[in-house]
């Protein structure tokens, strides 16, 4: 049993040319039509170019596609469970004709690999969403990419691989699958337990990883996801240098740490067994699979999209025909008066069972509290600190909404200066007319040009933000639609808090101290908000100010006292 097992389909599909025909192809390539591919489909490439995926030769064509949904199944009859497709807009569909070849490139324009498109069909996504993820539900992330982000049209066909997209980050640590088998080789290991992970390692990993691999006798190897992951997990880097901290806990020459550039699509069952036959692909013999394996959360209505136990059960159901065996396992918990971790169904009344679970770990690096030893590693737990530092000391935008004269300049200019007399962080102001100044000097007033000129005003607010900075700012931002984009873009970075500076129109008009209403009132200046142009209010700001009832100073006051209760200010 278990000598270096073959890869799903019996071979390895490695699609790269060699070198001379590589050169030969860039230059053939010059007069393909090229498409840019995304993030996702450069990391779906690359597993399809180095065997990853092996069976599959390129993109799916449409009877492949078909038979994946339907069944699972390639034409050829073999079991493949993830539809991998290009995905293209109308645009670039229509330059192309079946039998043309293609040229894929990276977002740099590097020349990755050429495809003959041998089938272009427009999928019904619904149908591909309910089949694959047994749901349409767009707050599944993968229902979500294929409705909202994926192209209308499908292309499919064989590929001819030029070069491997480039990675320029823990080199060391990335392996083809023909690499990784070499390496089992030469180390000897003909039985390999490979563990998936999208998330930091503590202890309860290191121990139940430790205890599958040895209960089936196998070498073990840490497999984590660094292509694309759920969206809001922990950053790749950070996660890696965790892994390779928690991989020192093994027992010498047991264990190794290799790095996946797969997309994962958090597809549950289907996916449980995709991850199977990638890490059969790369020489494995076993894979653990735990409870919900890549879960994809919950959804609209609150319930999860997956039982806990479907993708075991699934598993079960394909193993034989897999080749790869499954190493199931169980909850594991802390029990403090054993002082020893246990698997959860064999503890007892008598034992004090300690479990912290992701939110609560998230809460605790937010507020900077302590994360007991039992939990985690130090080193492991010095890292996330590093990478997810408390409030107090990550960045944060203020950002200001309101009509023509309603106070929010005089109040950000208010908040400004208390900032800088509180120090800690730099503190940048974006006055709506500072920005069309210096950022947005050739805007107008439509609508295109102010969600033009907000969203850059929120590009620079979240780089500011990312870095630890405060950034304020004070546009007009009439749109709540562009509003909740610039959230969306800060919120994973650090702190936002929206602050509608609500004086009354009325109240704007009269006073008039640039004279501008008055213009506006006679027609001279067109599309102006209030008066000719619309002004959506925000529904739920974080803050409301009407500054006939509050003087700038007390506005500006009451802002630092939100910013101080929601964390970010000592
Ligand atoms: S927006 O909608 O957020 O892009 O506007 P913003 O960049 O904040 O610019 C608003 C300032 O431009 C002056 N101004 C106008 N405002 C609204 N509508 C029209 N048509 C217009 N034309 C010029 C005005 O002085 C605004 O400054 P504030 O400080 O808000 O009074």
């Amino acid at each position: 049993m278990g000598a270096y097992k073959e890869p799903h389909g019996g071979e390895l599909t490695e699609l790269y040319l060699d070198e001379a025909a590589a050169a030969e192809e860039r230059k053939r390539a010059r007069d393909l039509a090229s498409w840019d591919l995304t993030p996702r489909q450069v990391c779906d490439l690359e597993l399809l170019l180095n065997g990853g995926f092996s069976p599959l030769t390129g993109f799916l064509e449409q009877a492949d596609y078909e038979g994946v949904l339907k069944d699972m199944r390639l034409a050829s009859g073999v079991l493949w469970p993830m539809p991998v497709t290009l995905d293209v807009s109308e645009e670039f569909a229509a330059e192309v004709a079946q039998g043309d070849e293609i040229a894929l490139r990276d977002q740099e324009g590097v020349l990755i690999a050429t495809m003959k498109v041998a089938s272009r069909w427009a999928p019904d996504k619904e149908s591909e969403a309910l089949q694959v993820f047994g749901t349409t539900d767009e707050l599944h992330p993968a229902v979500d990419y294929l409705m909202n982000k994926a192209g209308p049209v499908y292309l499919g066909g064989p590929l001819r691989g030029v070069e491997a997209p480039t990675h320029y980050d823990f080199r060391h640590l990335r392996d083809t699958p023909r690499e990784m088998r070499d390496r089992f080789r030469k180390l000897g290991w003909r039985k390999v337990a490979a563990f998936q992970t999208r998330n930091p390692m503590h202890r309860a990993h290191q121990e139940l990883t430790f205890r599958a691999a040895r209960d089936v006798e196998a070498n073990l190897l840490i497999h984590p996801v660094v292509g694309m992951t759920k969206p809001g997990d922990v950053d790749h880097y950070t996660r890696v240098r965790c892994y390779e901290h928690v991989l020192g806990q093994y027992p010498d020459q047991t264990t190794s740490l290799s790095l996946l550039p797969l997309a994962m699509r958090m597809g549950g069952p289907r996916e449980a067994l995709w991850h199977a036959i990638i890490r059969k692909n790369y020489g494995c013999t076993h894979f653990i699979v735990g409870r919900d394996h890549a879960g994809p959360g919950k959804d609209s209505q609150g319930n999860d999209f997956y039982g806990p136990y479907d993708a075991q059960t699934l598993f079960r159901e394909h193993e034989r025909e897999l080749g790869i065996s499954m190493v199931p396992f169980r909850l594991m918990v802390y029990a403090e008066n054993r002082a020893q971790y246990m698997p959860l169904d064999e503890t007892s009344d008598q034992d004090n069972v300690l479990n912290i679970s992701g939110t609560e770990l998230r809460r605790r690096l937010q507020e900077g509290l302590e994360i007991p030893d039992w939990f985690s590693f130090p080193e492991v737990v010095a890292e996330l600190r590093r990478t997810h530092p408390p409030r107090h000391r990550q960045g944060f935008t203020v950002f200001m909404t309101g009509l023509s004269g309603s106070g929010k300049s005089t109040i950000a200019n208010a908040l400004m200066v208390k900032l800088l007399e509180a120090g800690g962080r730099p503190v940048t102001l974006l006055d709506g007319d500072i920005v069309r100044k210096n950022l947005s000097s050739e805007l107008g007033f439509s609508k295109e040009h102010r969600d033009l000129n907000i969203l850059r005003i929120g590009y620079v607010a979240s780089e500011i933000t990312k870095n630890g900075g405060i950034a304020i700012c004070a546009p007009i931002a009439p749109y709540a639609r562009t509003r909740r984009e610039v959230r969306q873009s800060i919120e994973p970075l650090g702190g936002f808090v929206e602050v509608h500076v609500a004086t009354p129109l009325e109240v704007c008009e009269e006073r008039d101290r640039k004279g501008l209403y008055a213009k506006a009132r006679a027609g001279i200046i067109k599309e102006f908000t209030g008066i000719s142009d619309p002004y959506e209010e925000p529904e739920a700001p974080e803050i409301r100010i009407d500054t006939q009832e509050m003087t700038p100073d007390l506005a500006a006051h009451r802002i630092l006292v939100v910013l101080e209760s929601l964390g970010f200010l000592r």
